[in-house]
């Protein structure tokens, strides 16, 4: 007996299978650090959550550098084996989906390697260092005709996959307002050294690439595609020291931007993006205003969706709904705790690999509802204009092809 369960958007069939019966699929990541941890924990997670699961996610190959690190990595998050090399991990025959958790500069080589070897790919966000990079990602997946995600894992909570839903049950009507803020602190420090995330050649761009094109992504997820962006920028610590080369080098990218944008749709909004907001830790705020009501959303309080409706009645009690979206009718959800009983960030990373081998093993769509490469392209060009946009004055359109 099959019985579809809405997860999200992605049907999944929980079709009674013999333990025995459910085959394994092989995983390669590259990269073991920050989202190396964070996405084995969503391998792992996810048929012990989402049971029974199209397959069992196998932990092939994790590369890494130095070797010290990648090793205890291996032990510690329970792959097979490990390597230095990240064509090793491609050229695997046990490795079916290789996922990049690399520095930007190294998404385009190693996914563009995966696609040509057939291999599905999971690629961190963004997903290059700019447009005409990510570009070559996009067309290479489409050529090979390989399963790709860029991890704009936002999209993967479930308030938010609910707040897709009701713009798309057309529950909010036209939108007008998309306003959004991606805030952190942890540069704000003249001290903090130079690292990867500050050099335009590693990185592509500074908070924009890194908080700013999340919220883009959420952009267009929930109201559309962007037509316009008109934006400031600014880099206010202009050297830092490398510890490294024992030198202060130039930091060239930026540390804040903020945007005014216009969507094809004639909705207009606001994105601001800064590692120098003191006091907030990973303050991720969007809101909407729509024609019969208005939504928030908080990341860090990412279990609930703030709903207000202006039809609702009585008028004297109308005023924004904070709802848990913990109910077992809530996107996701039914495959996790009772209600109430709350998700978390590293959660996502357990529905960004659901959705990854859902479509492998099941050919299950994953757009909309989850990022591909072909997001990651239209994110770059965007992000690009706003960049353009910041040195010249002037409003950019963002152009796709
Ligand atoms: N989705 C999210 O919420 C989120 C959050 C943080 C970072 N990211 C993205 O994830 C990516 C990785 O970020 P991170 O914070 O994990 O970075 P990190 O610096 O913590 O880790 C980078 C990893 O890449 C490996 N690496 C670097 N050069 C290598 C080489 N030549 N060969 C093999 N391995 C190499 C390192 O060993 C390290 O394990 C970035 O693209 C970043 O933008 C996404």
């Amino acid at each position: 007996m099959t019985e579809e369960k809405k997860v999200g958007f992605v049907a999944m069939t929980s079709e009674k299978k013999a333990v025995e019966n459910i085959p394994e699929i092989g995983i390669g990541m590259i990269g073991h650090s920050f989202m190396g941890k964070a996405h084995s924990n969503g391998w792992k997670q996810m048929p012990y959550i989402f049971w029974p699961p199209a397959a069992i996610p196998k932990l092939v190959k994790i590369c890494g550098i130095p070797e010290s690190e990648v090793a205890e990595a291996a032990r510690r998050f329970g792959f097979q084996s490990y390597t230095t090399n990240w064509k090793e991990v491609i050229e695997d025959d046990r490795v079916s989906i290789v996922d990049s958790c690399t520095p930007n500069n190294m998404h385009a080589e190693t996914s563009i390697a995966a696609a040509k070897a057939g291999k599905n790919i999971v690629c961190e966000k963004p997903l290059a260092r700019n447009a005409s990079e990510a570009k070559t990602m996009r067309d290479a997946v489409k050529k090979y005709n390989v399963k790709n995600i860029c991890n704009y894992n936002y999209r993967m909570v479930p308030a938010i996959a609910l707040a897709k839903n009701l713009i798309t049950e057309g529950k909010l009507g036209r939108i007008f307002h998309f306003r959004a803020r991606y805030l952190q602190e942890w540069i704000i420090d003249p001290a903090f050294p130079m690292i990867w995330r500050l050099k335009k050649e590693v990185c592509g761009s500074g908070a924009l690439g890194d908080l700013g094109a999340h919220i883009i992504d959420l952009g267009r997820f929930l109201c559309g595609e962007f037509k316009t962006v008109s934006a400031v920028s600014q880099t206010f610590i202009k050297e830092r020291y490398n510890p490294e080369t024992k030198k202060n080098e130039k930091v060239d990218v930026d540390d804040a931007i903020a945007a005014a944008v216009e969507f094809e749709n004639g909705a207009i909004g606001t994105i601001e993006a800064s590692r120098f907001a003191a006091g907030r830790k990973n303050q991720n705020i969007i809101e909407i205003n729509a024609e019969k009501g208005s939504i928030w959303w908080d990341l860090e309080n990412l279990n609930n969706l703030n709903v207000f409706w202006r039809e609702e009645k009585p008028i004297e009690t109308q005023g924004f709904h904070c709802i848990s979206v913990t109910e077992s009718h809530h996107p996701y959800y039914s495959y996790w705790w009772p209600h109430g009983h709350i998700i978390g960030w590293e959660n996502t990373f357990v529905h960004t690999a659901l959705n990854m081998i859902n479509a492998v093993m099941e050919n299950k769509p994953l757009e909309p509802y989850v990022a591909t490469f072909e997001d990651g392209y239209r994110n770059a060009v965007i992000c690009d204009a706003i960049i353009k946009s910041a040195e010249n004055g002037r409003k950019e359109l963002c152009i796709f092809e």
